[in-house]
């Protein structure tokens, strides 16, 4: 028999299994405390990304993320949850730039309640056919070829995505394209570019391989490069001379790309992934009231925080979907960074002001049986 109130190791369970959830360069930016019988969580301002993430839209979605994965957990242990979003998730700009979490001050608390039934249990999970904890920690996201299934994101009712978010599609060409332009722009950003090579473990003996960031093998690099990069990932001494070199280099091709209007072709060749673009609508999500609207003007984001919480909830339920229909993820943010990208972007889709890209990511079955799994801080191997 469920009692009423989680077990301390229910709660210790649900955060092991939400430390499975996508982040960001995989900077997994949660520090969950368990209190009162419920989880507060708060942010790790040195897994934050102030360079490539200053908005905090990536860190503040994967943390949606993390959300929605004990709410799965959570049904299945018969418990439905209830999310408490606290002030200091607004405040974000007045975190430190590095340092550990501070536990005073969390972004939200997660409390969970006896389910009524298995359905109402679910419905926290929102899918008719609830996802499990198994696929929560098998999902993966994966960087290599992809062929698409264009049906896949089709039908979408039943996760039940809130009326103010939207799956746009994308052609395969604009996306090669804009894809293009935003890696331009970050390489060319000395900032982001050094940001990125941070989080890189591209050899075994990185001291932190086994714990965060994104590996080698997450990246489905080629053995001769991994060779020649590694060294510039450990080394500031060969980083930055190698970030000062590839800058002028990619502002030109940045340039060039800028400059190319997209390709006026948007059918795809048979076998090309999908793309798909989460887009918020702000008045929709009546985000048009005075109040509201400063709010959402001072995330930067677009959206207010809360929103941007709810969308990734519903980020990792299109994610769960794909990977329950045997179809790989491979998210692509530079194409909302690049500013350059994010404009050619909002022009093809014919956005409206109301409208926020959160999210781009391609969808295809990977071209391979073993998709690498990422290491995670919770990992027995990264103790
Ligand atoms: C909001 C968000 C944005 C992301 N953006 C990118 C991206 O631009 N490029 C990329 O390769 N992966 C991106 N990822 C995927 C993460 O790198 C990935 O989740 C992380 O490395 C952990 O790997 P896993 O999802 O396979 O467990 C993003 C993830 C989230 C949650």
């Amino acid at each position: 028999m469920t009692s009423e109130n989680p077990s301390t190791e229910l709660l210790h369970e649900l955060v092991l299994l939400a430390s499975r959830s996508p982040s960001p360069h995989n900077t997994q930016p949660w520090s969950p405390r368990i209190v009162d019988g419920g989880i507060e969580v708060s942010i790790v301002p040195g897994r934050t990304l102030p360079a490539g993430d200053p908005t905090f839209r990536d860190v503040i979605m994967s943390l949606g993320a993390w959300i929605e994965s004990v709410a799965i957990g959570a049904a299945e242990a018969g418990y439905a949850i209830d999310v408490e979003v606290l002030p200091a998730l607004s405040e974000l700009d007045s975190l430190p730039i590095s340092g550990p979490a501070d536990s005073t001050r969390p972004v939200f608390r997660v409390t969970l309640s006896l389910a009524a039934t298995p359905e109402d249990a679910s419905a926290n999970a929102s899918d008719l056919r609830p996802f499990t904890a198994a696929d929560v920690r098998e999902r993966r996201v994966y960087r290599g070829k992809l062929v698409g299934r264009p049906e896949v994101f089709s039908q979408l009712d039943s996760l039940q995505l809130p009326p103010w978010l939207s799956v746009r599609s994308l052609d395969d060409r604009a996306m090669q394209q804009l894809s293009t332009l935003g890696i331009a722009f970050t390489a060319s950003r000395a900032t982001v570019a050094n940001e990125l090579l941070h989080w890189l473990r591209l050899d075994p003996r990185h001291p932190r391989y086994t714990r965060d960031g994104m590996t080698d093998a997450m990246l489905v690099m080629p053995k001769a490069l991994v060779r020649i990069a590694a060294p510039f990932t450990r080394r500031a001494r060969l980083r930055d001379p190698l970030v000062a070199v590839a800058g002028p280099l990619a502002r030109f091709f940045e340039g060039l790309g800028r400059d190319a209007s997209l390709s006026s072709s948007t059918v795809d060749e048979v076998g090309a992934p999908t793309h798909h673009v989460l887009v918020a609508n702000s008045r929709a999500a009546g985000i048009d009231d005075i109040l509201s609207v400063t709010e959402a003007m001072d995330s930067r984001i677009g959206v207010t925080e809360p929103h941007a919480l709810e969308a990734g909830r519903v980020l990792q339920r299109l994610w769960l979907h794909a990977h329950r229909q045997g179809i790989a993820i491979s998210p692509h943010s530079e194409v909302i960074d690049s500013p350059a990208a994010h404009g050619a972007l909002r022009k093809r889709l014919g956005l409206a002001r109301s409208d926020v890209a959160l999210s781009v990511f391609s969808a295809g079955v990977a071209q391979t049986r073993r998709v690498p799994r990422s290491p995670r801080l919770t990992d027995p191997s990264a103790q």
